[in-house]
């Protein structure tokens, strides 16, 4: 089967195994790129051998692990993206995020850096990108995060800001997720295109079918997503396809300035401190520091 001719949005795979990338792009015929995190990555069985080995892994061999596991990935999205992520807990300060930005960029030729949406990932996604630093803004819960974004960017080569909404964790907790996908695509509209939005946390072929729907940028998707969506003949759903809110709570649009210093939006969001938390910890419980 090939890729759908009226397919508008690019299609990656979540996750930190290169044989699932493989299986991917064999099921579906093409893949335009993947991204990994903390939690994905530290289920590569070279961090579990080292539990195995009844230990944690020294914290060079986990980024070495890292830096194998995206290598061997990389070429099969040679013309796409693979995002790898910093290390960042509360305490991470910009310098830090910076240097491991420039690190982890050398290491592939088709990174993205991925880097919280914080004070210290803004102020570093600033400096990153005026090195020509691709990045991927992960963790944004909120359309003043998204604005954040753009205002820290502004001035990069549409293709080098990916922003991720994540959909599933705002699910979780009874907002409609897509709502916010929706917001800041809408928001973006009126902006020069510089930011990419690439949907996160997808937990269903809804989301999937919506984001289509929404004409996202991006998507990225675990693995069971995309089998389905083959399974399913790789549909693009139609303008009168509904998407299903249950009883999730919508989160209204806001009328925000683009034009405006990154500074003066609210960026704060608790599910971002918690996702910074989360990741931290999964990687610490692999990892000596
Ligand atoms: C991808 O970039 C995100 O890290 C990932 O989609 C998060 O998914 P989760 O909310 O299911 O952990």
């Amino acid at each position: 089967m090939n890729k759908p001719n009226n397919l508008k949005t690019r299609i990656f795979l979540d996750g930190g195994i290169p044989e699932e990338t493989k299986e991917a792009i064999r099921i579906l015929g093409f893949l335009d790129g993947q991204t990994t995190n903390p939690t994905l990555i530290t289920k590569h069985p070279s961090f579990l051998a080292c539990q195995e080995k009844g230990g944690k892994c020294s914290e060079l061999d986990g980024w070495k692990y890292y830096k194998e596991i995206v290598s061997e990935i990389s070429p099969f999205v040679k013309d796409g993206s693979v995002s790898i992520e910093v290390y960042a807990d509360l305490i991470t300060k910009t310098e830090d995020m910076i240097a491991k930005g420039e690190e982890l960029f050398g290491w592939i030729p088709n990174a993205h850096v991925k880097l919280p949406i914080t004070t210290e990932g803004l102020k570093a996604a600033e400096a990153l990108v005026s090195q020509g630093i691709r990045v991927n803004m992960t963790l944004c819960f909120s359309q003043e995060q998204a604005a954040a974004v753009f205002a820290a960017t502004r001035g990069a080569k549409k293709g080098d800001v990916f922003i991720s909404p994540f959909v599933g964790r705002l699910d979780d907790r009874g907002e409609n997720g897509m709502s916010l996908i929706e917001n800041i695509i809408n928001m973006y509209t009126i902006g020069d295109g510089h930011v990419e939005v690439l949907v996160a946390s997808v937990r269903s072929m809804d989301h999937f079918l919506r984001s289509l729907q929404l004409k996202a940028d991006i998507i990225t998707s675990p693995f069971k997503i995309l089998k389905e969506w083959k399974d399913m003949g790789m549909p693009i759903p139609k303008d009168d396809y509904q998407y299903k809110i249950n009883n999730l709570k919508d989160i209204p649009y806001q009328e925000l300035d683009l034009s405006k210093g990154w500074q003066e939006f609210n960026i704060s969001h608790d599910l971002t401190d918690k996702g910074i938390e989360r990741f931290s910890k999964d990687w610490n419980a692999l990892i000596t520091r």
